[in-house]
């Protein structure tokens, strides 16, 4: 009998040893994607409206500079997107890469199709798959040549950024193909008309300022959304960015549960400019206090032309500790 047990406690460390085997020789993985056409520029006009995107509501700037640097983006400062930030979450530590023109360390040596085509489909330039923290994958052509642009005309800063690191977790999830590059949704806009219609405002909430990505339910370990978009309950545990806070982020669809019932027009403006309340808030507060009253017009009435949607969220902030609802 003793034998017996041993034999089958021994296949299973065979088969757990053969399976951490097969995670570390597979996660690895490359994949193909198109690169898009796009041509830059060095106009003013279009490096400005670059320039705009980045410090604002695209917010590469709130993830793209050193960590030391973020009180300044705080403080509405231009800091140059020497990359550095990192953020620890149970797939592993990833690392936003250096944006300035260094050849060495930073997108020097990155053709213009390359970063685009990390923008559009989310695959590194190395092709692997990138995280789904920048989603811009239905960015109008223009903007994305204006984002690159302004890339171009940074003074280039030498900062070595280590490359992301993945956890166990993390590289089985990329051997499962669980996170995988995903492309534009049908063809991207090559121009959208800045305006404060509610059409504008759907392009920037979805395409631009990443409002869903944070305000729907999603899976924690896949990125997947799982509640109706913009109603809000996606769960952001503690982590070290936040000092240990945790967040359930507010329904911002027009139902008297969504967080936009108690807000008029200038009351939302308002509230955007005035910035950070919640010290420790994972949303990019700073760079969104740089949008203009267009911008800010258009996703407030892009919101309040959405399905309204009962979902109630009593509590948005946990303290250290305390015990954060499933
Ligand atoms: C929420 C944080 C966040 C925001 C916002 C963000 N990035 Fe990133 N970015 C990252 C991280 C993290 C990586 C590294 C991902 C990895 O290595 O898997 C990265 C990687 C990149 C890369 C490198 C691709 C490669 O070839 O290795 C480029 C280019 C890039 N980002 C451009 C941008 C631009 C342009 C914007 C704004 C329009 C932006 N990012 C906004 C976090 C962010
Ligand atoms: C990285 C995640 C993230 C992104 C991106 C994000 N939010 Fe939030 N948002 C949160 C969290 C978490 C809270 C709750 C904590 C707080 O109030 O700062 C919040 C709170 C809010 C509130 C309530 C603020 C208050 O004072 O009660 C509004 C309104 C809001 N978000 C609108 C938006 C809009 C509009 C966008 C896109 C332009 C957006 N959010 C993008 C995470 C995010």
């Amino acid at each position: 009998m003793k034998k017996v047990l041993g034999i089958i406690a021994l296949s299973l460390v065979g088969l757990v040893l053969v399976f951490v085997l097969y995670i570390n020789l597979s996660w690895d993985k490359t994949y193909d994607a198109p690169y898009p056409e796009i041509t830059i520029s060095t106009d003013s006009t279009i490096i400005a409206h670059g320039k705009h995107l980045v410090y604002g509501a695209a917010h590469c700037a709130s993830c793209h500079v050193p960590s030391d640097k973020l009180a300044d983006v705080e403080a509405g400062k231009d800091v140059l997107l020497s990359g550095g930030w990192q953020f620890h979450i149970p797939p592993g530590t990833l690392r936003a890469l250096n944006l300035t023109p260094d050849p060495e360390t930073g997108i020097g040596k990155l053709t213009d199709a390359e970063i685009a085509r990390t923008m559009r489909y989310a695959v590194g330039s190395d092709g692997r798959p990138i995280f789904p923290l920048m989603p811009f994958q239905n960015m109008s052509d223009d903007d994305v040549a204006a984002i690159i642009s302004f890339l171009r005309s940074q003074e280039p800063v030498a900062h070595k950024v280590e490359r992301t690191e993945y956890s166990f977790l993390g590289k089985a999830i990329l051997t499962f193909g669980l996170i995988k590059p995903e492309g534009p949704t049908g063809t991207p806009p090559v121009s959208v008309t800045k305006d404060s219609t509610v059409e504008y405002g759907k392009y920037l909430a979805n395409s631009v300022a990443n409002c869903a990505g944070c305000h729907t339910n999603r899976d924690l370990m896949t990125g997947a959304f799982i509640g109706p978009r913009f109603a809000g309950g996606m769960n952001m545990p503690p982590e070290e960015a936040s000092q240990g806070y945790g967040f359930i982020t507010p329904n911002l669809t027009p139902h008297e549960t969504g967080v936009l019932a108690k807000w008029n027009e200038d009351a939302f403006l308002k509230r955007f400019k005035s910035g950070r309340l919640v010290a420790t808030s994972p949303m990019p507060w700073a760079s969104f206090s740089r949008m203009d009253d267009i911008e800010l017009k258009a996703i407030y009435r892009y919101l309040k032309s959405l399905e309204p949607v009962e979902n109630p969220i009593p509590k948005t902030v946990f303290a250290p500790g305390e015990a954060i609802p499933e």
